[in-house]
């Protein structure tokens, strides 16, 4: 197993739409050994292949109850809102309150390619959305309302402050 860099915001890595895993081999196995190890390490309760430089369509997660992995998921069913705090390890640093949806599905295949299926509120919920939204090579910045996203993307490309100098 190994840690990986994680990659951060401005990595066009993290804009792709990922491809469909198709073969449930060894190598990702390994993938999905190193991106637990990976997420543990940061530490946080997701982590998207994307994340590590890998453009496939496989995330993992731990929202209290292990370790989770998801290959080829998609979200198939959500309802109710929830405010909450919300950041990603390739945006460190940042937490904005975002709203989404409480409840959250999804359904895709565990390492064996068997179906398997995801579903809860609050945080399970949460992280569900936000892995398959890296997956879509989507960031939470793009989940923010038009002011604070513009905010947010002035903050990002110039930490620094907004000096001319
Ligand atoms: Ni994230």
């Amino acid at each position: 197993m190994a840690i990986f860099p994680i990659r951060t915001f401005g990595d066009p890595v993290l804009r792709l739409r990922t491809t469909r895993v198709e073969v449930f081999d060894g190598a990702l196995r390994r993938l999905v050994e190193d991106m637990i190890e990976t997420m543990y390490d940061a530490p946080g309760v997701g982590l998207a292949a994307p994340q590590i430089g890998v453009s496939k369509r496989v995330c993992v997660f731990d929202a209290g109850e292990g370790p989770r992995v998801l290959v080829n998921p998609e979200i198939v069913d959500v309802s109710g809102m929830w405010s909450f705090d919300e950041g990603c390890l390739s945006v460190p640093g940042y937490y904005w309150t975002i709203e989404r949806p409480a409840f959250a599905r999804a359904v895709g295949q565990d390492l064996d390619g068997a179906p398997v299926e995801y579903a809860g509120e609050e945080l399970l919920g949460r992280v569900l959305q936000h892995e398959i939204d890296h997956l879509n090579g989507m960031l939470l910045i793009q989940r923010l309302d038009r002011p604070t996203r513009k905010a947010a993307l002035r903050d990002l490309r110039n930490p620094a402050g907004g000096s001319a100098e």
